[in-house]
């Protein structure tokens, strides 16, 4: 992962830089570093933890108008200070960034040592500088130094290169995004459009194998084996710039209540109310194509996994077309079979997780059509498909997904809807889910207004060795998201299962007092899952149950927290919402980082 910014122009960099790392500390935060050259010297501060940390350490006042920043999510080598990038070669001539993964990095970094090349840290990313400085010294370009290099490497990367005789940087990118903004005789390089739009609104999105020459007043764009390019810039959209904390303690609970207001964003202008049915223009459906899909496979990773298995089961039910999710990392590695007449749809918050975008280039490979259900525009999935659907959550900042989970739920609702209506679906049932859908941003702001007993919840998981998740049917993915937020936060081992499937193993775990989460709307699996409620609690098992308002079934509950009554279909939508204040007052009851848990990064941008 990891978050690159860099900049060349006419301001002082310093405090340019730390901004955009703050913006992209979200990619990770192990460690943090800057360097800026200025008057023929390149001075460095690093640090391991946070962008405050760094802070913390900077001289008030660094000169330079030219520098790189880095924010490092550890993958090769501890979290050092060795480890730390800015990384600069033997010579010091060379200073780069990098976020990706260098693979032959061995075999390279034993070459350098065998011309006596010392390797400061472990990382896989020091072999690139050393390389570079090595071409250099034989006196050729930057460029042709960089090119050389990265010829000779195997891997990923999103690179920004700083060189202490030149004013220049040069950026690369291979599988790890790397956006370079325009300005008035100034250029801004970073990771994701978020840091850009206070300084422009212009960007070029360097592709894999690209190369760019940047200077204050230039862009040279030109693929690694050499041939140049034409810079496409395109126009930021401006909502990238609504990311600040505002009053909020944390981004989570900001975000938490921020989901009625996104869900309206992903709804609008996408229903049709007359026919019953989804209307969403990005995906380039012909109701032709629509009735002749044979089946729907649906690709994630983390909480857009979860979010997929939820859209695979609306798809079956609204529409009868057989569909399955696959986690995205298994995927691409299992040679899959496609079928070019099926639709593939690749979930994703951030459009740049690696292991869905590998997936997704499997599938092109072998004449698949993939749909992208994204959250980033312009983010490499978005691009790689090329058609699909904008979640439109609005930037989501903590690592914990919580808007953008309820988006993926809603978009997909609309798709399998739309679906639905070229099959099975009558144009009074799409009536009535329409009815519903657009009730759900206010149900979800009056159960934000009264949250019910989640403090007693709190107090039971906060203790627990472990907590068990229940659900079934479209409530099984909601308690695995409920256990993923848990576990992230508070790093309380947690389990999710269909609670037909606890007494076939889980149920060992219980003991008296054991917290055991129950989500039980009142749908056609209800009864069912009582009984699950009775086995656990016979055991001696304290349940947490998430349930409709009215239903008896609360009195089973020895904490229970009511959510709006919704159509059957809908019920994600609500009974997600208790889980995630749960793992977030938890996370802060323990004194835990809630937006920034450990070892975690928001998006993952390695394999
Ligand atoms: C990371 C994040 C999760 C996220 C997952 C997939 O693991 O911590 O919150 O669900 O990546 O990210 P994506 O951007 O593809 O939705």
């Amino acid at each position: 992962m990891c978050g690159i910014f860099g900049y060349i122009g006419h301001q002082q960099a310093l405090g340019l830089l730390v901004e955009g790392l703050r913006r992209l500390e979200y990619r990770g935060y192990d460690s943090t570093g800057v360097a800026l050259l200025n008057d023929g010297e390149i001075s460095y501060h690093r640090t391991v933890g946070k962008v405050g940390n760094l802070q913390s350490i900077l001289p008030a006042n660094v000169p330079g108008s030219q520098g790189i920043a880095h924010t490092r999510w550890a993958t090769h080598g501890g979290v050092t200070l060795e480890n730390t990038h800015p990384h600069r070669s033997f010579d010091g001539k060379v200073t780069l960034v990098h976020n990706g993964i260098i693979e032959n990095y061995r075999a390279l970094s034993k070459s350098l040592i065998a011309r006596g090349i010392e390797m400061v840290g472990e990382t896989d990313s020091e072999v690139l500088v050393h390389s570079i400085a090595l071409e250099l010294a034989k006196g050729v370009s930057p460029e042709t130094s960089v090119r050389r290099t990265l010829k000779r490497v195997r891997g990923t990367w999103g690179l920004c290169v700083m060189f202490l005789e030149h004013d220049l940087l040069i950026c690369a990118r291979n599988g790890s995004p790397l956006i370079i903004g325009t300005g008035n005789g100034e250029m801004f390089i970073s990771s994701d459009p978020h840091p850009l739009t206070s300084h422009t609104q212009q960007v070029v999105y360097l592709e894999d194998g690209d190369l760019a020459v940047v200077t204050k007043d230039s862009l040279k764009l030109s693929s690694l084996q050499g041939g140049s390019q034409e810079a496409n810039i395109s126009t930021l959209d401006e909502d990238w710039g609504e990311s600040d904390l505002g009053d909020a303690p944390h981004f989570m609970l900001k975000e938490i209540y921020e989901q009625p207001d996104a869900l309206r964003q992903c709804i609008s202008g996408r229903i049709d109310r007359e026919m019953g049915s989804g209307r969403l223009g990005g995906m380039q459906l012909q109701h032709n194509t629509l009735i002749q899909v044979p089946h729907v496979r649906l690709l994630g990773c983390g909480t857009a996994a979860i979010a997929a298995e939820i859209g695979q089961m609306l798809i079956e039910r609204m529409a009868r077309i057989p569909a399955v999710t696959h986690i995205a990392s298994e995927y691409r590695n299992n040679d899959p079979v496609i079928n070019p007449k099926a639709l593939y749809l690749a979930v994703s918050q951030s459009g740049e997780t690696a292991d869905t975008i590998a997936a997704v280039k499997e599938i092109k490979l072998k004449g698949g059509q993939v749909f992208g259900v994204v959250n980033v525009v312009g983010s490499s999935i978005a691009r790689l498909c090329g058609q699909g659907v904008y979640i439109h959550s609005g930037p989501e900042q903590s690592v914990a997904s919580t808007k953008a989970f309820t988006n993926m739920v809603g978009a997909l609702t609309i798709f399998a809807m739309q679906l639905g209506r070229t099959r099975h679906l009558s144009k009074d049932q799409g009536r009535e889910l329409i009815q519903e859908l657009q009730q759900v941003p206010h149900l979800m702001e009056s159960y934000l207004e009264n949250v019910g007993p989640i403090d007693e919840a709190v107090e039971l998981v906060s203790s627990a060795s472990s907590v068990l998740y229940l659900g079934r049917g479209l409530s099984a993915p909601v308690a695995k998201e409920g256990a993923l937020k848990l576990m992230e936060l508070a790093y309380i081992p947690c389990l999710a299962y269909p609670a037909g499937e606890m007494k076939h193993g889980p149920m060992a775990l219980l003991e008296e007092g054991s917290p055991v989460v129950v989500v039980a709307p009142n749908d056609h699996l209800k009864e069912k899952t009582l009984s699950a409620i009775h086995e656990c609690k016979a055991r001696g098992a304290k349940i947490i149950l998430i349930h409709e308002q009215g239903d008896e079934i609360a009195e089973e509950a020895h904490v229970s927290i009511p959510v709006p009554k919704v159509h059957p279909l809908l019920t994600p939508l609500l009974t997600v919402l208790p889980l995630q204040l749960m793992a977030y007052r938890t996370a802060v009851l323990l004194g835990k980082d809630v937006d920034r848990p450990r070892n975690l990064a928001k998006s993952v941008t390695v394999e």
